[in-house]
């Protein structure tokens, strides 16, 4: 089952450099991966292949997803434990990345807190690079599978009308989505605290919106996008306190009253319950959370395919 077209790069750093072929590439390879999801050891496209998972921030769906997928596609995977590896003891990742090449590996699906990492390194390696979260600036992977999950349920993105939620200045997810939606044509619209949510946000992303009022950035939604508050990149307090932002802008019954019929519910996790949305919410009907998760493992099944397939060009 080889791709159906020509895919250009053996790496995948962020939505910057896809145009829209790229993305509509991977869109059609997962719909191929889709019915292999549930089949261990279904797939031989990448046997005698070693995926490499380096992850210097905690994951639990991105790396599961990513073993998963490569184990789908029959190759091997390794999941270093960074913790147990020898970047404690002063490695730098760039001799880290070269060792596992000399091992003979064929791919690295990297998270690192530092925003260029991916990029960085895929410059160092021969062998591809996937960019599983850098810092605050993109998880590419993720805004795939989050188009490709409105795809799956609208049958098209463009013309739709989807408002991200929360914290935006420090969420990758958030540049990511507004970057590979913006491509396909859907209308996106983000707000939340304005401290997390600042005009200049609107010159950085020309075709956004920005709306002060939630009301109104819930009621032209087909899709509410939730994100968590990113403690872990902020220096700084953004708004008193996580009650207050749950107050102001967590998703509620209430508030998704406002809602359109047909709007649903997503969020990237991991979720905060009861910060930025209800249980009930993120478990009931409009809620497409889980459906995000699964289609991730085909989405990756497509990109590990699409660059490992570039790579051994
Ligand atoms: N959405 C996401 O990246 O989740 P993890 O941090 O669990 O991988």
């Amino acid at each position: 089952m080889a791709p159906t077209t020509r895919w250009k790069s053996k790496d995948l750093i962020g939505i910057d450099p896809l145009g829209e072929d790229d993305i509509g590439m991977v869109f059609r390879e997962a719909d191929r991966f889709l019915p292999a999801l549930s089949r261990a050891g279904g797939l031989s496209l990448l046997k005698g292949h070693t995926v490499v998972n380096l992850f210097l921030e905690p994951s639990t769906r991105t790396r599961t997803a990513f073993d998963i997928s490569a184990k789908r596609l029959g190759a091997e995977v390794v999941s270093i434990d960074t913790s147990a590896s020898s970047l404690v003891k002063g490695e730098t990742l760039r001799d880290t990345a070269l060792n596992i090449e000399a091992l003979k590996a064929d791919a690295i699906v990297l998270r690192h807190s530092s925003a260029g990492a991916a990029a960085y390194l895929a410059r160092q390696v021969g062998i591809s690079v996937i960019n599983a979260g850098d810092g605050a600036h993109e998880h590419p992977t993720q805004a795939l599978l989050d188009a490709y999950t409105l795809r799956r349920r609208f049958g098209k993105v463009a013309g739709l009308k989807v408002t991200i939620l929360g914290d935006i200045l420090f969420s990758r997810v958030a540049r990511s989505n507004i970057l590979c939606l913006g491509k396909l044509g859907a209308e996106v619209t983000v707000a939340g605290p304005a401290t997390l949510v600042p005009e200049r946000l609107a010159e950085a992303f020309p075709g956004v919106r920005i709306e002060r009022d939630l009301r109104k950035a819930l009621a032209r939604a087909d899709a509410v996008m939730l994100l968590r508050i990113q403690h872990e990149r902020q220096t700084t307090t953004h708004f008193p306190s996580l009650g207050e932002y749950t107050s102001q802008f967590g998703l509620n019954a209430a508030r998704a009253a406002w809602l359109k019929p047909g709007a649903v519910i997503m969020h990237p996790g991991p979720i905060n319950r009861g910060v930025e949305v209800e249980s009930d919410l993120a478990d009931g009907p409009r809620s497409v959370i889980l459906d995000q998760v699964s289609h991730g493992v085909a989405v990756r099944m497509a990109v590990l395919n699409l660059c490992m397939g570039a790579s051994r060009r």
